[in-house]
């Protein structure tokens, strides 16, 4: 069920640069529905289903990182100072307990703010050490931290920090479940370190040569109050087919495949243009001579805040989605 999947997904740790234990739940819950199944130099974690050889080489490609902290200081009373890993909001953080890979907790709060303003150089991190030694032995230099699991649900929808991107992960863990055999070989690599620059998806774009690649991610949907500018792509309405953002400029013979797959599908899709932000489709689409690229989005309020919110309504349509388009490729 997807919000199984989801949750399982949800749960484990994994900033940028620290897939380790997201890699390792992923793979174990993928090992029956692939042929192969490896990690790379990136920490990137393939999963491969072989089809006839007379087919197409279609990559997937969700990362699996999450946006967090690292360490680069303690000062002399014990509080750590932290640099982001990805496009963390400072004042979103304050009054938030974290958690480090070694287990360690801690909680964010911040200076005094003579003009108002959250910055990431006014947080710290109290671990309740006294000295910078005690805070250092418990949270080193380089040490990583994130938000723990807390999930809402609200009706149809679930809120929790690291839908982005994890969310994507579940569909793409489900897509794997879901897909017959078909010709194509089928690449569904679960990407490391896409919040600080999509490199993970670099590498293994580079090195499995795909015909054609699907990044899977989240985007910013509006319907707020208030919002402005608006953004005409919303929570529940089905997933959104990019055509472009900041990174990347949908292949348009993608993109079309995309959507016609949706009407093969019967789910309802929406257009997405993003005024900003980019995604894996960014490092496929530039590899190698340009490698066809598009991606699929699941519409997502909060984006980067610790109640990043979704439909499993549209990741299950996704899911359909991307099952018709395999289906339907030449
Ligand atoms: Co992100
Ligand atoms: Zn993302």
């Amino acid at each position: 069920m997807m919000k199984d999947t989801l949750l399982e997904m949800l749960k484990p740790f994994g900033p940028s640069g620290s897939e380790r234990a997201i890699r390792e739940k992923i793979a174990e819950t993928v090992r029956p529905y692939a042929d192969e199944l490896f990690s790379d130099a990136m920490g990137n974690l393939i999963a491969v289903k072989r089809g006839t050889g007379e087919g197409k080489r279609v990559l997937f490609s969700a990362h699996m990182d999450t946006i967090g902290l690292m360490v680069y200081a303690a000062d002399e009373k014990g509080f750590l100072r932290v640099t982001p890993l990805g496009g963390v909001n400072a004042a979103q953080m304050v009054a938030r307990k974290v958690v480090f890979e070694n287990g360690a907790e801690g909680v964010v709060y911040s200076e005094p703010l003579p003009d108002g303003k959250y910055t990431m150089g006014r947080l710290f991190i109290d671990v309740g050490a006294e000295t910078e030694e005690e805070a250092l032995k418990i949270a080193p230099i380089g040490s990583v931290c994130s938000l723990p699991l807390q999930a809402a649900f609200l009706g149809e929808r679930v809120s929790a920090p690291y839908m982005d991107n994890r969310s994507a992960c579940a569909v793409l863990v489900e897509l794997l479940k879901a897909l017959g055999p078909t010709k194509h070989d089928i690449f569904a690599v679960f990407s490391t370190q896409e919040e600080v620059g999509c490199r993970g998806a670099k590498a293994a774009a580079f090195a499995l040569e795909p015909d054609v690649g699907i990044a899977i991610d989240v985007t910013v949907a509006g319907g707020t109050p208030k919002a402005d500018p608006p953004m005409p792509v919303y929570v529940g309405k089905g997933p959104a087919v990019k055509v472009k953002d900041s990174g990347s400029i949908s292949t348009p013979a993608v993109r079309d495949a995309l959507i016609a797959a949706a009407k093969r599908a019967g789910v309802p899709f929406q257009y997405e243009v993003l005024p900003y932000g980019g995604t894996d489709a960014s490092a496929i689409v530039t590899t190698r001579g340009g490698i066809p690229a598009g991606t699929l989005s699941i519409p997502c309020l909060y984006v980067h805040s610790p109640v990043e919110t979704v439909s499993l309504r549209d990741m299950e349509q996704s899911v359909q989605l991307l099952k018709a388009y395999v289906e339907g490729m030449e």
